[in-house]
């Protein structure tokens, strides 16, 4: 898009359109300095339909997880040169035909790091400590004698084993509480990170290893065809049946079904869940009736100060890819050879 400044000269604007009208207004800021910024006018993800015309005529598309960035989208977008999602999982978006059309692809990593490792602990200590069963307990009015020698006793945390499936940066963060818990740490991740290891006394096993071994495994792998239902009824038959699953990555990466099976079953103690195959949950879902899990609306990074700090990464990655720039955290980087 082109217009004339004040004294006549040509300038470029560019147009985005951002799908979420709670992106903080410091973000919007930073993108309005360079573009024409349309914000999505209702609460939530627009409708497909409305996401198809609002991408047709914007060079940056600011979006989160909730939008598919498909091959039919990314073709609807005819001036499209940035996709910019305020996530750091990407999952959402086809990565190939964006590099295939020359369109960048960027995330948020590192600024939600500790969000997630800080809530991935929340979960850990409430589904062995039944923290929300005490909390029902309490408020409902049960709680009748001053104090029971056994009234809802859970299970330690602390001393116990740990093992992290995906030591990137939320898994090694997680692992850095657990040392603070006394807890033995072990990990499988397909690339193997001897410096981790020393840095923080933690210790690799191959995957089969860590799920019996574990009394929590906690999910921090990307979703990828690699990863889907890569922990399923045959690893629920391996862990002890006094451990629990945490899982701050992707509902895909663990098979509801299996995992509801197991629970069921006594396969494993327990489950703490911040994502899920299907969100938000469907309410016939059985998950939602069970007393061995703990659940959470896919909320591991939201904290103020995460979720703002992964808007503004967000919005300065669209101005970087806006602007000729190569943005900071760029996914597609092969695009860059595409586009010479
Ligand atoms: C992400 O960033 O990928 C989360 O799932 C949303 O915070």
């Amino acid at each position: 898009m082109e217009a004339r400044t004040a004294r006549g000269n040509l300038k470029v604007t560019y147009r985005v359109y951002v799908t979420s009208n709670e992106v903080p207004e410091k973000a919007l800021e930073i993108m309005r300095k360079v573009a024409e910024v349309r914000v999505n006018d209702k609460y939530g993800t627009p409708a497909r339909e409305v996401l198809l015309r609002e991408v047709a005529d914007v060079d940056g598309l600011y979006c989160n997880i909730t939008e598919k960035i498909d091959s039919e989208l990314l073709a609807a977008g005819k001036r499209l040169k940035i996709v910019a999602s305020m996530s750091v999982g990407f999952d959402h978006i086809d990565l190939d035909e964006a590099t295939r059309r020359g369109i960048l692809a960027t995330h948020t990593p590192g600024v939600l790091t500790e969000a997630v490792a800080d809530e991935t602990f929340g979960l850990m200590l409430a589904i062995a400590r039944r923290l929300v069963e005490a909390d029902q307990y309490v408020r409902d009015g049960s709680w009748k004698l001053k104090w029971s020698p056994m009234l809802l006793v859970g299970r330690d945390v602390y001393g116990k084993t740990l093992g992290i499936y995906g030591l990137g940066r939320i898994g090694i963060a997680v692992a850095r509480r657990a040392k603070g818990f006394g807890m033995k740490v072990i990990y499988y991740d397909a690339i193997r990170n001897e410096e981790a290891e020393r840095a923080l006394g933690i210790e690799f096993r191959p995957k089969d290893r860590v799920i019996r071994e574990s009394d929590f495994l906690s999910v921090h792998v990307p979703l990828t065809p690699e990863t889907r239902n890569s922990i399923s009824t045959q690893e629920f038959k391996m862990m002890k049946n006094t451990a629990y699953v945490i899982n701050t990555a992707r509902g895909g990466v663990v098979d509801e079904k299996a995992l509801i099976e197991a629970l069921r079953a006594g396969t494993i103690a327990g489950a703490a869940l911040d994502v899920f195959e299907r969100e938000p949950v469907e309410s016939d879902n059985p998950l939602l009736k069970m007393k061995n899990v703990v659940l959470a609306p896919h909320l591991a990074s939201g904290s103020i100060e995460s979720r703002t700090a992964m808007a503004v990464l967000a919005a300065n990655n669209l101005v970087a890819g806006l602007s000729g720039q190569t943005p900071p955290n760029l996914i597609n980087r092969q695009v860059l050879q595409r586009r010479g």
